[in-house]
């Protein structure tokens, strides 16, 4: 079987020590090993342009910028191949730091050997092309939520507002960055598992049968299926999982309550009604500021969590949210003034039929359409 050929710009200054890995990959079995070699940061910028390398073996002293200083400037530039970072002094200060700024290996050059780089290498490689395929799968998972909010003539542009309206509150409630990312991307990826539910559901004017809202009520599931192959699925699963439980536990698809929701989920779940409410529909004009108000304040406590829907009111009543005020005066995409006014029961004005705990396992109550139920929408 012919070997694999792997070409590596080595990045060092000492000709002899190049002569010498050059040596050690030469020996090492399970590759062919092409290795080039430039002298400085700057070196290895010119013979990155227009060469492709499978890897960098970086030495951190390196006349004008370092080792150290090439990895910070060249963090997130996706030009730029794996990086093993090389080092004439064991010096642990370097290490952490080579690895804090992107780089796949670090070893002290009285330290390797043929089999050790060689591994190193292919070790490194392997990461690499790991986490690219991770990254294809995350722009198809966001795609797909393009795809399922599509599906939803009724939430037009809401995964854009979503995501705004829970950072807003995120930074409210005094989250760190970490904590605000998985906000942002639950308020993009929280109706996800909508792409399982047929459209004629999610579309239905009038009420929906026990048999419809149990098609509903799996997309929570569906969605949290879908982005499990995400990095941050097992932050974020939780969020798109729980987001339609609700605080006395009459929600789906766990019937969770109170603080057994997940923090982040119920953060969500305030900003998705509150989207909800305030969105023009089909069968109605977006709600007036104040009576969204009066609704979230009459469900905090019941539907939604009561401190995490207190700030949010706070930061209305502050802030107002965004393009709220155009959307309540414009038509939604389906929402001519035509057929605002009907009497119909608006979508999320149904109550999904709630399952107590004792409920679990017998027959689902019917739905009771036309009964607000502060903002519960069917996906
Ligand atoms: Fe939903």
């Amino acid at each position: 079987m012919s070997r694999e050929t792997l070409r590596v710009l080595f990045v060092e200054d000492n000709p002899q020590d190049v002569e010498i890995v050059r040596r050690m990959l030469g020996r090492y079995k399970r590759a062919e090993f092409k290795v080039d070699s430039v002298a400085s940061a700057e070196e290895c910028l010119e013979a990155l342009n227009g060469n492709s390398f499978d890897l960098l073996l970086l030495d951190y002293n390196l006349p004008g910028e370092d080792g150290l200083g090439f990895l910070r400037r060249m963090k997130g530039n996706a030009t730029i191949p794996p990086v093993i970072m090389l080092t004439g002094e064991g010096d642990e200060r370097v290490a952490t730091e080579a690895m804090r700024w992107g780089a796949y290996d670090y070893f002290p050059k009285n330290s390797i050997s043929s089999e050790i780089l060689g591994q190193a290498i292919h070790q490194a490689l392997e990461k690499f092309r790991l986490a690219d395929q991770l990254e294809d799968a995350e722009q198809v998972i966001f795609a797909l939520a393009a795809a399922a909010e599509a599906k939803d003539p009724t939430t037009q542009d809401h995964l854009q507002r979503m995501q705004r309206y829970a950072v807003q509150i995120g930074q409210a409630l005094g989250l760190d960055k970490h904590q605000l990312m998985l906000l942002r991307y639950g308020g993009i990826l929280h109706d996800i598992g909508k792409i399982g539910v047929s459209e004629a559901i999610l579309c239905k004017p009038s009420p929906l049968t026990e048999v419809e809202w149990e098609e509903i009520r799996q997309h929570p599931i569906i969605g949290e299926r879908i982005c499990a192959p995400l990095k941050f699925s097992h932050e974020v699963g939780p969020i798109i999982r729980h987001h339609h439980e609700r605080w006395d536990g009459q929600g789906y698809p766990d019937l969770l309550s109170g603080e057994e929701i997940p923090f982040l989920a119920r953060v969500i779940s305030v900003v998705d009604a509150f989207d909800a409410m305030s969105s023009n529909r089909p069968y109605r004009k977006a709600l007036p500021l104040d009576e969204t108000v009066r609704r979230l304040s009459h469900g905090a406590g019941t539907q939604w969590g009561p401190d995490v829907t207190q700030v949010f009111l706070d930061l209305l009543r502050s802030q107002g949210l965004g393009d709220r005020g155009d959307r309540q005066r414009g038509p939604g995409r389906h929402g001519g003034e035509g057929r605002t006014g009907g009497t119909r029961a608006p979508h999320e004005e149904h109550a999904a039929p709630g399952r107590h705990r004792s409920d679990r396992a017998s027959a689902e109550k019917p739905a009771r359409a036309g009964k607000w139920n502060g903002g519960i929408r069917r996906g």
